[in-house]
Parts: C-alpha cells; sequence; structure tokens
C-alpha cells in the first residue's frame, strides 16, 4: 500500500479559501503598521541556536523544551526560530543599523516554530506579527506601540479586548525579585509538582504566572513584583500608564504578568480577548521593553520595545465573523468552437493586465458556463465560429443577467 502523506501535527494548509482572510490581515497590517511609521524586515527562518540561548534564554520554556533545533549537514547547531524578536535584534546588531539612524521602526510577518502541546490556538507552526522599535527608552514609545496595537485590531473589527499592563523593572531589580521569589516559593517546595520544582531553580519568576491549581493560593500570597520596583522603572512605569489614559487606552495592572521570554526590562503587556472561540489562548498579542538585549548579543546599548501578535488566533476570532470579498475573474470566456482565436484572445487580454479566466478541459458551452458561474465570474462571453466571423458577440453581466452585442475589438476597452 502507498504510504499517505499528511502535514506534520501542528501545522496546517492555509487553503485557498481561508488564504483570503490571511491575505486581508496582511493587508491591514501594511497600511496601519505604515501608518505609524513601521518599515518591515524579513529575516531567515533559522538561526544559530545560541542566539536564541542567549537573547530568549536558556531556561525558558520556548529555548529549554519548544526548539526545533538540529545540526546542519556541516555540523552546526541551528533553530527554527520561535519568536522574531532576536532575529531583529540580531539583524540590526548585524548591520550596524545604529550608526545609521537614531531610530529604527520594524515590523515583521512570517512563520515561528514551537514544540507545543497542541490546543485550540496554539500550534507548532504559527504565524506572527511583530513590531520591533530600536532607539528609544521613553514610555512615549511603549504606549505609541500598544496605541499601535489597538488601532489593529480595531481596524479588523477586534474591539472586545483587554490590555494588562506590568513592568517588571531593571534588570537588577528583576534578578533581586527572582531571589525573593524563589526564596518564598522554595518554603513550599513540597507542594510544587516536579515540573515546577525545575522552573523554581531555573526561572522562578514564572511560577508566578503558572496556570497549575496548586499554585493559585500559593501565587495570591506570593511577593508583588510591582512594590519592588527600581525608583527609575517606576516613574517610567507611571507616565506610560498616564499616556495610555491620555489617549483613553484602558489598561488594567496585572502584577502576576511576567511574560515567558527572558529579555524583558521594564514595560510588560498582553492584549487578550476573553471568546470561547479561543478557549486557553487567549492572548492576542504580547510584548514589552528589552533595553538590555543588544548589549547581551554584543551589540551596541540600545534601548528597545515591540511586541508581536499571533495571527492564527486573529484569524480564529475573524474567521466566524467575516466573509472574504468574492473575487472572481472580471471575464470569462467560454469557448464555443472559436479554437486558437478564442485561445489568442484568452492570451491578449492577460497581456493586456485584465482578469480572465476560461475552462482549458474544454466541454460544453453549458458546462464552461457553470464554471464561470462557480468561479464568481463578472462577465461572459461565448466565443463561437459566428461571433468571430462578425466580429461581435454578447456580453453578458453575470450579477443581472442582462446581456449587451458589442465588438470584439472594442471588449478590452469596455472591460477597463
Ligand atoms: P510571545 O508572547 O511568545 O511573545 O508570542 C506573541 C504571540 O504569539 C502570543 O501572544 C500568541 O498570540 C502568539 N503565539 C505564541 N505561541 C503560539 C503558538 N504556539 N501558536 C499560536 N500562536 C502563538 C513573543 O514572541 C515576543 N517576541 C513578542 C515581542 C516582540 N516582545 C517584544 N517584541
Amino acid at each position: 500500500m502507498k504510504q499517505k502523506f499528511c502535514s506534520l501535527r501542528g501545522m496546517r494548509d492555509i487553503l485557498p479559501g481561508e488564504s483570503a482572510l490571511w491575505q486581508q490581515l496582511e493587508g491591514v497590517a501594511r497600511e496601519v503598521f505604515g501608518r505609524f511609521g513601521f518599515e518591515e524586515i524579513r529575516t531567515p527562518i533559522v538561526e544559530e541556536t545560541a542566539l536564541f540561548e542567549r537573547g530568549v534564554g536558556e531556561d525558558t520554556e520556548v529555548v529549554g523544551k519548544e526548539m526545533y533545533q538540529f545540526l546542519d549537514k556541516g555540523g552546526r547547531d541551528i533553530s527554527l526560530r520561535p519568536e522574531g524578536t532576536a532575529s531583529a535584534a540580531r539583524a540590526y546588531i548585524e548591520h550596524a543599523v545604529h550608526q545609521k539612524e537614531p531610530v529604527s521602526k520594524w515590523f515583521y510577518t512570517g512563520p515561528m516554530f514551537r514544540y507545543e502541546r497542541m490546543k485550540t490556538g496554539r500550534y507548532r507552526q504559527f504565524h506572527q506579527l511583530g513590531a520591533e522599535v530600536f532607539g528609544i527608552a521613553e514610555p512615549k514609545q511603549d504606549a505609541e506601540l500598544i496605541e499601535l496595537a489597538f488601532a489593529f485590531l480595531k481596524k479588523l473589527g477586534i474591539e472586545n479586548v483587554r490590555l494588562e499592563l506590568n513592568s517588571l523593572g531593571d534588570a537588577d531589580c528583576r534578578r533581586r525579585f527572582s531571589e525573593k521569589t524563589r526564596a518564598y516559593f522554595s518554603t513550599h517546595r513540597h507542594v510544587l509538582t516536579e515540573e515546577l520544582q525545575k522552573t523554581l531553580e531555573r526561572n522562578p519568576i514564572r511560577l508566578l504566572d503558572s496556570k497549575e491549581e496548586v499554585m493559585a493560593p500559593l501565587i495570591a500570597a506570593a511577593p508583588v513584583l510591582l512594590e519592588h520596583l527600581d525608583e527609575a522603572s517606576l516613574e517610567h512605569f507611571e507616565e506610560l500608564q498616564r499616556l495610555l489614559r491620555l489617549s483613553a487606552v484602558e489598561f488594567t495592572l496585572n502584577p502576576r504578568l511576567v511574560r515567558g521570554l527572558d529579555y524583558y526590562a521594564r514595560t510588560a503587556f498582553e492584549i487578550v480577548a476573553d471568546d470561547a472561540l479561543l478557549g486557553t489562548a487567549s492572548t492576542l498579542c504580547g510584548g514589552g521593553r528589552y533595553d538590555g538585549l543588544l548589549e547581551q548579543l554584543g551589540g551596541p546599548c540600545v534601548p528597545a520595545v515591540g511586541f508581536a501578535m499571533g495571527l492564527e488566533r486573529l484569524c480564529l476570532l475573524l474567521g466566524a465573523n467575516t466573509q472574504p470579498e468574492p473575487r472572481g475573474p472580471l471575464l470569462f470566456l467560454a469557448d464555443a468552437g472559436g479554437g486558437d482565436e478564442a485561445w489568442k484572445l484568452l492570451s491578449r487580454l492577460r497581456k493586456g493586465g485584465l482578469a480572465v479566466e476560461a475552462d482549458l478541459r474544454g466541454g460544453s458551452v453549458k458546462s464552461q458556463l457553470k464554471r464561470a458561474h462557480k468561479l464568481g465570474a463578472q462577465y461572459c462571453i461565448v466565443l463561437g465560429e459566428a461571433e468571430l466571423q462578425t466580429g461581435r458577440a454578447k456580453l453578458k453581466d453575470m450579477r443581472s443577467s442582462t446581456e449587451r452585442e458589442i465588438a470584439l475589438e472594442e471588449l478590452e476597452g469596455i472591460l477597463r
């Protein structure tokens, strides 16, 4: 028996019926992100594993457990990118962009890979739309990014979302808090599962957003990050909140919001949609400030902040409510014995830039017209010997079912 192939678990095909929605999403992204002054970057899908280990953090779940990591034929340790920020930072450093411009505002969209346990809204190949800004430390930049995320969602018609906000303080503050959290949870080590104990060793702050049931009472009594912020971070955070209020962006403070990637310092935020369609994968967008990352990767001391959205999750939300615009061809050419002349006309009209379709299988005029309907063609012409001899044919408007006679040589002009 022949082997039947399927796509890998957690990796989906986007078939033509669905791709219209993706194009719509990407089109809106280009328009809105462009309006906010963002330019597109495209980085490779594969990078050295060490970039993610050092950038995102070896102890994070994303890098420690979920990477598609392998040796290439040259024995290099490489990984499919699990996210876009480390690659953007690597590109920024590699091309010494800070020497060319003081501020860079970049966006990207493309596939990311994480070997996750499969659930609704959680895939192993998924797509992100991300934005990264290099060169601005002021909270105005954090606020602008949040406004951008909301402007994009609003343009898509997604409004029932909430913004959760936290500050993780500067690197020292985060380190101190991490130790404090470790000390606190260590006293409860006996109730932690083996997995949670590993997190306690590696990255204790992550315990604060654990969803495990045993953790709820412990988390409720755990130290609160916002109460341990360094003064400069507190000022930064308060200014961000003031700016958001000025632009009427609503938010809630969530002191347990710690994010799953190690590079964050100061602002961390998530935009969440409480919609049954998303199940537990309700976070549409996650982001924050990562002022220390570039230096950590051997680059200049340049502040940075960004976010990324999961496009599959947006599609899940939108798919239920949007009907993509029908986009059939402008003209369908039915061949009723027109032979080479029909073939030449099809070629000429297409060269002229018009969207024209025909049924290349031939067949009866009736079956060809059926195909024209199925494709959603706007107009149709049946081309037989008589039409070619007289140079005149009937142009049928498929939507109103009306027709009028036209000269074939005027066809292009009329269609335009
Ligand atoms: P993240 O929170 O890991 O952040 O991912 C951002 C978004 O990607 C999530 O909120 C979610 O919508 C989507 N996402 C993540 N994992 C999956 C998955 N397995 N399946 C489907 N969607 C998923 C980052 O990646 C950071 N790089 C964001 C950032 C940019 N921070 C600063 N700049």
